[in-house]
């Protein structure tokens, strides 16, 4: 099998394993990081064979939702490679890059991916929580878990563990401030970081509207 058809397989079974997905995890958020990494990959001069597999496999099985076990995702992800007779150096690359992507709370350790090709891929990761999208997806998850769309009296709260950044219950508002008005910061590359100003611009221009309309300021 050639390079084309591993990744092509590789996008149908990730589309038979994700649709339909609840949580913001379905297959065309799988289907967007895979787009974002074809764009900004060749401008950061990327192996895009991992670049391009990592984006599809990246959330083959979320820690969040495996009681917090972060080893299940890259385990599965090698068994799949490993079928297609993929090179071990390949695997071995992938899975690294899938066991270092998540964000786990405001004021955690952020892993530093240590390949250019990780960095291209968790760019592209979390400019689909960005912009437009990311605030679909984030209300869209907050319907998924019932919380509030917003409540004036409840503070964001800057989550110092995985496990109180998981359990957290808050209104989706305040995750724009734990999470998403966060990740400009975090982007590792170039390419990435211009994008984000965009997207970071219009969810401040969202949240402004958001909040005067809340208060009946018209
Ligand atoms: P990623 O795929 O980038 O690792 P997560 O698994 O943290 O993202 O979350 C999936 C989607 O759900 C993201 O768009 C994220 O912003 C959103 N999400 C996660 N936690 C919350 C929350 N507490 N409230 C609203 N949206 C959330
Ligand atoms: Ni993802």
């Amino acid at each position: 099998m050639n390079k084309t058809e591993i990744i092509q397989k590789t996008a149908e079974y990730i589309k038979t394993k994700l649709t339909g997905e609840g949580s913001g995890h379905d297959w065309w958020h799988v289907y967007r990081v895979w787009q974002n990494g074809l764009h900004i990959g060749p401008q950061e001069g990327t192996d895009m064979f991992v670049v391009e597999l990592a984006c599809l496999l990246h959330d083959i099985a979320d820690w969040k939702f495996n009681d917090g076990d972060e080893t299940v995702g890259p385990k599965l992800a090698r068994e799949w490679l490993q079928k297609l007779s993929v090179d071990e150096n390949t695997i071995s690359h992938v899975c690294d890059i899938i066991k270092n992507m998540s964000f786990k709370g405001a004021k955690t350790t952020v892993a530093v991916m240590p390949t250019k090709e990780g960095m291209v891929v968790q760019d592209a990761d979390r400019l689909d929580a960005m912009g437009a999208i990311g605030m679909g997806r984030a209300f869209a998850y907050g319907g998924h878990t019932n919380r509030e769309m917003y409540n004036p009296n409840i503070e964001p709260q800057y989550h110092a563990t995985s496990e109180e950044y998981k359990n957290a219950k808050g209104p989706t508002v305040n995750h724009f401030y734990e999470k998403l008005l966060l990740l400009k910061e975090l982007m590792n590359t170039k390419t990435a970081q211009q994008i984000a100003e965009k997207r970071h611009a219009f969810m401040e221009q969202f949240l402004d509207e958001f909040l005067s309309e809340w208060a009946g300021k018209n």
